[in-house]
């Protein structure tokens, strides 16, 4: 598959205006480059309308929404369903982030609902797993990782062109400034790779997964992340609502 994804989570950080300036800014910034990696935008529900509009005339950048209900319609209070999704252009949905997995609860079961549905609508999922640190210093994390992968992945009936990508974010490294050590992701990586495999084929997985790393990716790190193959992209929350941050990622994916 192409270009690594550079993937950009902008959590609640930004206003709607911000979203847009930020957006602005981007899209010309890559208007004329040549290279590029595979640019996502996740901004908030209301900014999705808006970025989609500055982007949609550009096809160097993609959007994609922080998460989405599990079912299609109906009576939901407060959920966004993927058909609204793809209604304001997303062509991708954050899944489990362990945001949402801490502070809203929702475990591998409902998120496994949530992937069947977004593959079914033809979104492409980013399924976030990873440990917290107490998992870690307990030795649980590649425990923790497959668990969260098999029974949220593992299940699925999957088609063809199906496209998944999985994120491995250790709890610990999100926000902190204190990302793993490249070779440490990469290892987390091959556990994923290795448990889709068993789930799938390893043809299935060349196919249809990629897996990225996510937890404090800034400018200074993302090289490191990017130079190994089994690391298909990265997922930057903070860093990436810095218009000279995340121009820097991009150079230094360019620039490899
Ligand atoms: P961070 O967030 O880059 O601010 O650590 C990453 C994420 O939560 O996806």
């Amino acid at each position: 598959m192409g270009e690594k994804l550079i993937i950009a989570n902008w959590k609640s950080y930004l206003s709607l205006a911000e979203s847009e300036d930020l957006t602005r800014e981007l899209a010309n910034y890559v208007k004329n480059k040549k290279k590029l990696p595979e640019l996502v935008l996740c901004p908030s529900y209301p900014a999705l309308l808006t970025v989609n509009k500055i982007i949609e005339k550009n096809s160097k950048i993609s959007l994609g929404a922080q998460n989405m209900n599990w079912r299609e319609k109906g009576p939901f209070t407060g959920a966004v369903s993927p058909i609204m999704l793809k209604e304001v252009g997303c062509e991708f949905v954050i899944l489990g982030h362990s945001e949402r997995r801490k502070h809203f609860r929702e475990e591998n079961l409902d998120i496994h609902h949530r992937l069947r549905l977004a593959l079914e609508q033809g979104l492409i999922p980013i399924l976030c797993v990873g440990e917290t640190a107490e998992e870690r210093r307990a030795g649980k994390r590649d425990d923790v990782v497959r668990e969260q992968v098999s029974e949220s992945v593992g299940i699925l009936d999957i088609n063809e062109d199906d496209r998944i990508i999985i994120a491995y974010e250790p709890v610990w490294a999100i926000g902190t400034g204190d990302a793993v050590e490249p070779d440490d992701a990469v290892h987390s990586h091959q556990v994923i790779r290795q448990t889709i495999i068993d789930a799938f084929s390893e043809l299935e997985y060349n196919k249809n997964f990629q897996i990225i790393y996510g937890g404090s990716v800034d400018p200074d790190n993302i090289e490191g992340f990017l130079e190994h193959d089994i690391i298909s992209g990265v997922l930057v929350g903070s860093a990436s609502t810095k218009e000279e941050k995340f121009k820097e990622m991009i150079e230094a994916y360019i620039n490899r």
